[in-house]
C-alpha cells in the first residue's frame, strides 16, 4: 500500500474527541516512518477561499529559474518571485504566513511525537504545470529521486513534507517506487557509499568542514555538510542519471485530488511528479530523537550498509 486515506478525519469536528490522542498520533507516525504516505482527502487545516484564489491567479514567469516560490518561516521573507508579481509579493507573504501557520499548528497535534524536536524548514508555493518543464536533469521531477538539500545538510534528521493540492479542477500525479531500503540495498554501494564513507579519515575533508564552521560563526553562510548529505545529493542525482533504474522499476502511480493533502517522508519514499499544477508545501526537519524507529531512517539503513558511521 502506498498511501493511507485518513478517513475517519473531518476538521475540526471530533477534534476533541481524542482524536489526537498520544496512540493515535504515534500510529501515524510510525507510518511514515514505514514509508507510507498520509493522504487526507479534504485539506485538515484553515486555508481561506480568498488565499486560494489569489494563489491560484498568480502566473510565475522565468520557470527554469525559479522552481518555486518559498517562504522563510523564521524570518517572515519570500523568495523566488518574479518580477512580474513583485507587487503582489506583500499579500503572498501574508498568504504564505498564513499558511505556514496553520499547516504546523495542525501537524503539531496530528503528529505530536514529532513537533517537540522538529524545525520549521521552509514552504512553497508551486504555481507551474510540471508536466513538460524543461529543466535540467539533476532539476527534473518527473524522475524518481528522493530528497537531499544542497544548501541545508539535515545530518541524518528526516525530511517531512505536506503538500496540498490547490488546484480546484486537477488531481497532481506522482509516481512511487520501491522505498528507500530496497533502492539502499540494491543501489547504494554503486552510487559511491564506500568511498564517500571512506572520505571521514580525509583530513581535506576535516579542514574543509572547519572552514565551514568558522564561516558560519562569521555570519557566512557554507553548507556544513555530514558524509550523509554527501551520499544523500549524490544518491539524488544518481537515481535521475540511472536511465534503466528510472525506465525499467516498478511504478505505482499516485493521483492526489484537488484539495487534498498528504504528508510523506519525502528522503525515504522515491517520488516524481508528473503533472499537476498549483500546490503549496511545507517542509519540517524532523531530530533522531523524535523518530520511533530510528533503525528505518535512512542514515540508519546506510550505516548498516557500510559499517560506518555517517553523521560526521
Ligand atoms: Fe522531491
Amino acid at each position: 500500500m502506498s498511501w493511507i486515506s485518513v478517513n475517519d478525519y473531518h476538521y475540526p469536528v471530533g477534534w476533541e474527541d481524542g482524536f489526537d490522542s498520544d496512540d493515535r498520533a504515534k500510529w501515524y507516525c510510525q507510518q511514515l516512518e514505514q514509508g507510507q504516505i498520509l493522504l487526507f482527502e479534504k485539506t485538515p487545516f484553515e486555508l481561506p477561499k480568498e488565499h486560494q484564489e489569489f494563489l491560484l491567479s498568480q502566473r510565475q514567469t522565468d520557470s527554469r529559474y525559479h522552481k518555486n516560490i518559498s517562504y522563510r518561516p523564521n524570518k517572515n521573507v519570500l523568495r523566488g518571485v518574479s518580477s512580474n508579481l513583485a507587487e503582489d509579493s506583500d499579500r503572498l507573504r501574508q498568504i504564505m504566513q498564513s499558511y505556514s501557520i496553520q499547516v504546523t499548528k495542525f501537524l503539531s497535534q496530528f503528529l505530536s511525537p514529532y513537533a517537540q524536536d522538529w524545525s520549521l524548514d521552509f514552504a512553497s508555493f508551486r504555481p507551474l504545470e510540471e508536466e513538460g518543464r524543461d529543466l535540467p536533469l539533476h532539476k527534473r521531477n518527473d524522475l524518481l529521486h528522493v530528497d537531499a538539500f544542497p544548501s541545508r545538510p539535515t545530518r541524518g534528521r528526516r525530511i517531512l513534507r505536506v503538500f496540498t493540492n490547490i488546484n480546484p479542477n486537477r488531481p497532481r500525479i506522482w509516481n512511487t517506487t520501491d522505498r528507500f531500503d530496497v533502492l539502499a540495498q540494491r543501489f547504494a554501494v554503486e552510487a559511491g557509499l564506500n568511498r564517500i564513507a571512506a572520505r571521514a579519515l580525509s583530513s581535506k575533508r576535516a579542514l574543509s568542514r572547519l572552514t565551514a564552521r568558522i564561516m558560519r560563526l562569521v555570519g557566512i553562510n557554507i553548507a556544513d555538510r555530514s558524509l550523509y548529505d554527501e551520499f544523500m545529493l549524490r544518491f539524488h542525482d544518481y537515481l535521475k542519471e540511472n536511465a534503466s533504474f528510472q525506465s525499467e522499476c516498478p511504478k505505482i502511480r499516485l493521483e492526489f485530488p484537488p484539495h487534498s493533502t498528504w504528508v510523506v517522508f519525502t528522503d525515504g519514499v522515491p517520488h516524481a511528479a508528473l503533472s499537476g499544477q498549483f500546490a503549496l508545501e511545507h517542509t519540517y526537519i524532523v531530530s533522531m530523537n523524535a523518530l520511533l524507529s530510528k533503525h528505518k531512517a535512512p542514515i540508519s539503513v546506510l550505516e548498516a550498509i557500510c559499517g560506518r558511521p555517517l553523521s560526521v
